[in-house]
């Protein structure tokens, strides 16, 4: 063991200078199976499903606590089959990820169906499988209602409701504009807003083949701080209650409070931070400032600031714990709903964690394509890699800025500021302005919390095959997702039968010359 073995996180450790996931050293992991690649972690999907369920459970006495984590932020089969093993449920979106929830054995019961505008034939499949369908549009109860009717059925549902946040004045992190988190949850389109529950609830209540099964509310990652849960868990359940009351009464069998909780090395919108305070309000009217300047001047002044001010690493700030997040959330959600006078006796509570449930199980290896330097007119350097935010587009989406480290030289003494850049023809930075040790061709750089949202949103520009998922349990690590092929980059696309026949014709006619041509030339 060297002296600066050290460990990271629960399956994240450096040894003998190698970064290591569970017992696999990384850099084996590129030698062996190429790269870029996706890793994710067996031990810590296992762990998480554990962890999240003692975390809320610990605050919530009154009944079972289902975790839910959202199919969306990774619905590999391999990786569901697991959690599924675990008992952990699933919030679920399209009629895809239905799919990948049912066949990978998660119970019905425990399947939360969101999104607007679902289809008959989605909420036959629904119905049909006996999952939950968390309502959001005003049409879908009677919808819902005649094909359970057609069925012989009776359909379970729960609204998915969108209160009112005149308390959360401070910014939201969704958004680069300066809004309040109020105006992003009122801006985003899901959820019945509150003013058609009371309504909508009384009918629904006399539908025959329907049971409301309870309430659904899910704010998303607006902001990682406590403060945050606090006010958006109050108004939530002062809204549970008071449609309690205005249905005669009503008690839920479930009251799910959605996703949203950061994970700890939180990588989302620290980008966007970044350049809102130091690129929009300082270095663009200092760079105007300066054009009375020489521009050798104010090239110096740039690549001094470059240095000095803009250069920043990921992950030195870390968002609350997720059991820091279970006690504010549950406790304030809960004393609101008793204050309200509601009887929680063997009431469910259900989360539905993304990010803050996968970020952590999953890293991204790519190796260092080049390290490359000018000097002049103004210092820059890059470390071009064989990956691209293409691949990584549901973090840039978020300005996510992921902590990294170098796989195979983890505890190298940070030297040159440099973009971490990815080889597609765009600027394609991954991490700006960050400090590097010496870099090489064939280095490897690991990014961190690259479980959620990544590998599910990469995509093809510059025809670029995306990666391969690997899984890792202990010692072992094995193929969950192959490489994509060049031939898999072009297998949906068709040339029309005319042009195939033109591209015949074409080629006919080249050959025709060729051989024309090669008569004139036997004949001379
Ligand atoms: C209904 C619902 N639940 C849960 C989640 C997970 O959110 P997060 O990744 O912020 O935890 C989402 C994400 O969009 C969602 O739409």
């Amino acid at each position: 063991m060297e002296n600066n073995d050290h460990k990271i996180d629960e399956i994240l450790s450096a040894r003998n200078g190698h970064l290591y996931i569970e017992e696999c050293d990384t850099t084996k992991l590129v030698k062996n199976f190429g790269s870029p690649l996706f890793v994710v972690s067996e031990q810590q999907l296992r762990e998480n499903v554990k962890r999240f369920s003692s975390a809320f459970s610990q605050f919530w006495p009154d009944g079972p606590v289902d975790i839910l984590p959202a199919n969306k932020a990774n619905w590999n089969t391999a990786v569901r089959t697991i959690l599924s093993e675990e008992g952990a449920g699933a919030d679920i979106y399209s009629e895809g990820e239905l799919h990948s929830a049912l066949q990978c054995n998660v119970d019905p019961n425990l399947i939360s169906v969101n999104g607007g505008g679902k289809s008959d034939q989605m909420l036959k499949k629904c119905i049909e499988s006996d999952v939950r369908i968390t309502v959001e549009d005003l049409d879908e109860p009677e919808r819902i209602n005649q094909i359970a009717k057609s069925l012989n059925k009776v359909a379970k549902i729960r609204f998915r409701v969108k209160p009112d946040f005149p308390n959360l004045w401070k910014r939201t992190d969704f958004s680069l504009e300066s809004a309040s988190i109020d105006i992003g949850i009122q801006v985003y389109k899901s959820g019945i807003p509150a003013q058609y529950l009371e309504t909508l609830g009384k009918q629904v209540l006399k539908m025959k083949h329907i049971e409301l099964t309870g309430l659904h509310f899910h704010g998303g990652r607006h902001s990682n701080s406590l403060w945050y849960w606090k006010g958006m868990m109050k108004r939530y359940a002062q809204l549970v209650t008071h449609l309690c009351d205005a249905w005669g009464g009503y008690r839920p069998k479930e009251l799910d409070i959605g996703g949203g909780f950061a994970s700890e090395r939180d990588p989302h919108s620290k980008l966007g931070e970044r350049e809102n305070t130091i690129m929009t309000f300082f270095t663009y009217p200092l760079e105007l400032a300066m054009y009375g300047l020489t521009a050798t001047g104010r090239y110096k002044v740039l690549s001094s600031m470059i240095e000095k001010v803009m250069v920043k690493m990921p992950g030195t700030q870390k968002a609350p714990s997720i059991e820091e997040y279970a006690e504010t959330a549950v406790s304030t959600f809960r004393n609101t709903l008793l204050k309200g006078g509601l009887n929680l006796d063997g009431i469910r509570l259900q989360v539905e964690p993304g990010r803050g449930f996968y970020g952590n199980t999953g890293i991204h290896l790519t190796k260092v394509k080049k390290f490359k330097q000018q000097t002049k007119p103004m210092k820059m350097n890059w470390v071009l890699t064989d990956t691209t935010y293409f691949y990584l587009s549901g973090g840039i989406y978020e300005y996510n800025f992921h902590d990294f480290r170098i796989a195979n030289n983890v505890n190298g003494t940070p030297k040159h500021v440099a973009d971490i850049v990815g080889h597609s023809c765009y600027a394609d930075r991954i991490s700006p302005l960050v400090k590097v040790p010496d870099m090489k061709e064939g280095d490897i750089v690991a990014y961190l919390d690259m479980g959620a949202y990544q590998e599910v949103s990469a995509s093809n520009f510059n025809a670029l095959p995306r990666p391969a998922m690997l899984l890792v349990n202990g010692s072992k690590a094995e193929v969950i997702k192959r490489a994509e092929t060049i031939e898999d980059v072009f297998s949906r696309d068709i040339i029309p039968e005319r042009l195939q026949r033109k591209s015949q014709k074409a080629t006919t006619t080249e050959e025709d010359a060729v051989a024309e041509a090669s008569k004139e030339i036997e004949n001379a």
